[in-house]
Formats: structure tokens, C-alpha cells, sequence
């Protein structure tokens, strides 16, 4: 597949089975990450792998970071969460102190590496979709991951073999985004 290809036809997938990415696909989708654009290359980026036992440990995270109250209903559910795909790959932004990168933009490059992951995993025909949810803000997991006080999970990766035929691509017009600027006098 080339990268236009990936680009205008990555669509996410939801239902997600086994089997995850082999060595060499992972391989591909890390090293397309850390090809994102870094202003400073300052490579503001890490990132966890969770799989096997690994998953259900998660879930047992995210069911104790709600709170002591919460009913069976809701804490199966957390529990359930990362159960949803065989491999999750956690992006975490690592924000340093830069005189000349703002924390926005460090944030901004780790986003890139996570969509870089979406894009080399469409291009391998391994499924993939984005997620964060309150999870991905909890103070408690954050701490359960061993991040850092500079660090932000700002990606659950959730990847797989697509249970399911892929959606087709939305349609959009450009025209509805673009404008040039200045805006030209001839519309008037
Ligand atoms: C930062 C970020 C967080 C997201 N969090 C969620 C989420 O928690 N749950 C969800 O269903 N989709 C989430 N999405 C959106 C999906 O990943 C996906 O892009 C969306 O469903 C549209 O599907 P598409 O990628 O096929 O166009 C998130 C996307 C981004 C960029």
C-alpha cells in the first residue's frame, strides 16, 4: 500500500480479535512513530505495550480508579475495557522543558506518532482505533503506569485482526475546509 493510499483510506476499527501484530508489523508501527515531525527532536514520546495477562491487569487498574461507590455494572465494564483488542499501545507524551518547544507542540508530536501508528497499521491491513476516555485522564491510572509527573497518556492504541469488514471511508469536501487567504475579491 502506498502512503496516499494509507493516508485517504485509513478508517479505524472497533471490533478488534486476535491474532495482534507479529514482531515485524510492531516493528514497522514503532518505527513509523518515531519518524513523526519533532520540533527540537526532542522525541517528547514513549510507549507501553499491554497484552496477554498484561490486559487483564489494566482492566483491574481501571476498575479501582473509579470511585469506592461505584456498582458492579460499572466496574465490570472498566474491567472489560482493555479486553477489547489482543495488543494496546499506550502513547504517552513526556513534556520537557525546552526554551524553544512549547508543551503544546511536544504534545502535538507524540499525537503524530500515535496517528503514524493508525497509518502504518492500515497500510499492514492490522486493525486499529484511537481511544481515550476518563481512563486516559485518571491521576490513579497514570500513577498505576509508572508515568511520570511530566508525562501525559494522551493514546490508548487499541490493535488487531478487524472483526469485521471496515467501514467505508466518510466522505467530505475539501471545499467545506479550505479557503485561501487573503480571501480573493472576485466572490463579491
Ligand atoms: C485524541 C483522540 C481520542 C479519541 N478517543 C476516542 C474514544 O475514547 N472513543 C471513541 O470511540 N473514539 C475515540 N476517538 C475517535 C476514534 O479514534 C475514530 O477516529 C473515530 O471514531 C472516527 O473513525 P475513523 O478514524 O474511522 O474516521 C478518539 C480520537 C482521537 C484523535
Amino acid at each position: 500500500m502506498d502512503a496516499l493510499d494509507a493516508l485517504l483510506n485509513r478508517v479505524s476499527a472497533p471490533r478488534l480479535i486476535a491474532p495482534a501484530p507479529d514482531a515485524a508489523q510492531r516493528e514497522l508501527l514503532f518505527r513509523a512513530a518515531l519518524r513523526a515531525p519533532d520540533h527540537g527532536q526532542l522525541r517528547p514520546w514513549r510507549f507501553l505495550t499491554v497484552e496477554g495477562e498484561g490486559l487483564i491487569q489494566l482492566g483491574e487498574l481501571f476498575a479501582s480508579a473509579l470511585p469506592a461507590d461505584a456498582d458492579p455494572e460499572a466496574l465490570n465494564k472498566a474491567r472489560a475495557m482493555p479486553l477489547r483488542a489482543p495488543l494496546l499501545v499506550l502513547v504517552i507524551a513526556r513534556v520537557q522543558a525546552s526554551a524553544k518547544v512549547p508543551a503544546q507542540e511536544q504534545v502535538l508530536a507524540a499525537g503524530c506518532a500515535a496517528h503514524s501508528i493508525l497509518l502504518a497499521a492500515h497500510a499492514q491491513g492490522v486493525g486499529a482505533v484511537w481511544r481515550t476516555g476518563d481512563m486516559a485522564y485518571s491521576a490513579h491510572v497514570a500513577a498505576g503506569l509508572g508515568l511520570d509527573a511530566d508525562e501525559q497518556l494522551i493514546a490508548f492504541l487499541y490493535l488487531g485482526t478487524p472483526a469485521r469488514e471496515l467501514r467505508a471511508v466518510p466522505q467530505m469536501q475539501v471545499s467545506d475546509f479550505v479557503r485561501a487567504w487573503p480571501a480573493s475579491d472576485s466572490a463579491e
